[in-house]
Formats: C-alpha cells, structure tokens, sequence
C-alpha cells in the first residue's frame, strides 16, 4: 500500500507541475501583450496625430516625430529581448566563445556609462583587477550581460551610491558589480530572475526598462558555461556576481 501511496503522490506532484508551467505560460503571454500594447498605442496615436495635420505647426511636429521615434526604438529593443529569451530558451542563439581580455571588455563597457552614471549622481569607480584576466566568452554577448548589471547598478541604487566593477581570477574567471544603493528586499530578490519582474512595477516600460534583462543575462551567462548570481541587503547595496570558464 506504500507504495501505491508514492505513486499517488508521485503522479499528483506531476500534475501539479505541469500546471504550474501552463500558468507561467499564461502569464507570460499575458505581460508580453501588455508591455507591447503601450508602444504601439502611443505609435498610432502619433502617426495618427501627423496624418490628421493636428501636428502641422513645426513645434508640434517634431515632437510627435521625436515621441515616434522614440517609441519605435522602444518596441524594437522589447521585441528584440523577446527573441533574444526565446531562443535561449531553445538553446537556438549563436554564441561564439574565444579568448577575452575581461579587464579590457569591462573598462569600454563602464566606460558607456559614465554619462548616465553622473547624472544619476552615481559615483562609477573605474575597473578593479590584479592583472589581465581572460576568460572564454562570446565578447559582444558578454558586453551585452555586464552592460544590463552596470545599468541596473546606476539606474536602481540612487543617487549618492557607489558602483565598482571587479575582475578576478581564480579557479574561475569572476566579475564582479557591486553597488552600495537601496537594495532589494528578500521578497523580491527571489524574483528578480523571473521574466518581466520589475521592483518598482508601477514604472514597468514607461522608461525602456521591462524587466528583460536579469532574465536574459542569466540565459547568456548560462549559455556560455558560466552563472549569474544577485545578493542584495536592503539599504546597503546590491552586488552580482558572474563566474566564467577561464581562457
Ligand atoms: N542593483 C540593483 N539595485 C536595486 N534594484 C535592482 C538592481 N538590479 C536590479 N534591480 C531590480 O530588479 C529588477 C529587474 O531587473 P532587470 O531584469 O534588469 O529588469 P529591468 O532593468 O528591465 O527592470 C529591476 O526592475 C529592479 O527593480
Ligand atoms: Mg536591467
């Protein structure tokens, strides 16, 4: 009877796990149709704005071409996450590893964001390293994962944080990006991984910001043999850290 016991049980637990994906399904779907309904409204509103002549004066004109521009560029950068997860998730995205400088690599990309960094009242140190590290990874994607952690350091942390990135090598290849910002609380660092999570969900796309990329960086890093992990203490500063194969 025991086991006819762990069988039920067995089956049951299979069952409720398939319906826990058909549920994640349904949701995903859900939030890719409503982060792509805003852009396209705003898009058709505008275009509609220019064929109506209601934007002839010059002013007017140019800021619904500027908002049209702006937007599109919006839906293309969503739409293109979009590929990006599907086909990481189908092991379907080309990744080309060779031998990477990573010291290097992270200098141009903290480098791209020293502008926005300064005007987010961010301190960005340069690039803390021993030596040259170099690992194996697909440089252009490799750009792409450091690229969302900077961002999410100097876009979330607040104004008065710190943001210092780190290359070591050990057993492994690791970069570091630790910020002394606002944090995340337990409860929601659990889910930043999740697709479309966002913290503060209320500005959920309005700022070219989907809450993609924690999502996607992981499937990258993964991709390329190595993981992706996020500690955070609330009111102290979040730190990611990302380990790679060495060259
Ligand atoms: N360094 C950080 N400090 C505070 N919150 C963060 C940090 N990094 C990520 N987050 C939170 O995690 C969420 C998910 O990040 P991410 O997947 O990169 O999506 P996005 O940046 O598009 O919102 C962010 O919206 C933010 O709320
Ligand atoms: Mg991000």
């Amino acid at each position: 009877a025991s086991t006819m016991n762990k069988m039920a049980e067995r089956v049951a637990r299979q069952i409720r796990d398939l319906e826990d994906d058909a549920e994640k399904r349904r949701q995903f779907l859900a939030d890719v149709a409503h982060e792509l309904r805003g852009p396209v409204a705003t898009i058709r509103t505008m275009a509609g704005a220019l064929a109506d002549g209601v934007a002839d004066e010059p002013d007017r004109k140019e800021r619904a071409v500027g908002s049209l521009l702006r937007t599109s560029e919006r839906l293309l950068q969503l739409v293109n996450d979009l590929v990006d997860l599907a086909k990481l998730d189908l092991k379907e995205l080309p990744i080309h590893p060779r031998k990477v400088d990573l010291r290097e690599l992270a200098a141009a990309v903290v480098e791209s964001h020293a502008a926005a960094a300064s005007q987010a009242g961010i301190t960005l140190h340069g690039v803390q390293a021993a030596g040259a590290v170099t690992a194996l990874v697909d440089p252009d994607r490799f750009s792409q994962v450091l690229d969302n952690l900077i961002d999410n350091a100097v876009c979330y942390a607040g104004s008065g944080a710190e943001v210092q990135v780190t290359v070591e090598a050990g057993e492994k290849a690791r970069v570091t990006v630790a910020d002394t910002g606002r944090g995340i609380p337990p409860a929601h660092l659990r889910r930043v991984f999740e697709p479309f999570y966002r913290v503060d969900a209320a500005r959920t796309g309005s700022d070219g910001h989907s809450g993609l990329g924690l999502r996607i960086s992981l499937g990258l890093v993964r991709a390329m043999g190595g993981e992706l992990s996020l500690t955070s203490t609330e009111g102290s500063g979040t730190t990611a850290v990302v380990t790679l194969p060495r060259a």
